[in-house]
């Protein structure tokens, strides 16, 4: 069954010519949380090798910006309005970087997995720092009312890290995509409405 579904989006990714099977993903919450609309300016980080980045252009259209930033190297889109940027998201020179291309965000997206050790605590801590990085870039970036979207393995820290969610943004909300393997740890908060900066 597991191995199935890993198949079926595969599949269908490559039928339909995503970069990755993570595509659905994007889709399928999309779809029901509407995070990203037409004409929006969208952060992306941990965007290779760029499946949410095809989807999120299709969903902006000609209008929004994109800044889709990943360490490692992404095959560019070859479009006008999407910017791919090679930089780790926790240093200060890639924010300044991507701020000089999107300087207000409609949307922070991130779908940043750190490296997989295998050992769930391990992997689930690593997320948190990485998560954490994540609403700092939203503090710095999003306009108010903006949305913002994450992916985060689970883990015993995962209610701190939604209190955080929580005191900036008027909705919360998390949720498995179907695309997601279920034995997988990852599970998405979607958040909308960005209030305040938290103190
Ligand atoms: C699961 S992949 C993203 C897949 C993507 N959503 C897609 O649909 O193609 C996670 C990515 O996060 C990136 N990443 C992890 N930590 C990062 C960091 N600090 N800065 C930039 N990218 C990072 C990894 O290099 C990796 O490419």
């Amino acid at each position: 069954m597991r191995d199935k579904k890993r198949d079926y989006y595969y599949k269908k990714a490559k039928d339909e010519e995503y970069r990755s099977r993570a595509s659905y993903k994007l889709k399928q919450l999309n779809k029901k949380f509407r995070i990203i609309k037409k004409g929006y300016n969208v952060v992306e980080l941990g965007s290779a090798p760029g499946g949410w980045t095809q989807v999120a252009r299709e969903i902006v259209g000609e209008e929004g910006k994109i800044v889709a930033v990943d360490i490692s190297r992404m095959k560019s889109l070859r479009c006008e309005n999407v910017t791919e940027i090679q930089g780790d998201f926790t240093r200060e020179d890639t924010i300044e970087e991507i701020k000089r291309i999107v300087p207000i965000a409609d949307v922070v997206i991130s779908d940043a997995s750190p490296d997989i050790s295998g050992v769930w605590n391990i992997d689930h801590f690593k997320s948190i720092e990485l998560c954490e990085n994540v609403i700092g870039i939203s503090d710095k970036l999003l306009r108010p009312g903006g949305n913002l979207l994450f992916k985060v393995f689970q883990g015993e820290s995962i209610e701190d890290l939604r209190a955080e969610v929580n005191k900036r943004f008027r909705y919360v909300k998390s949720s498995k995509p179907k695309a997601s393997r279920s034995r997988s740890a990852e599970i998405y908060i979607i958040a909308r409405g960005f209030i305040v900066k938290a103190k």
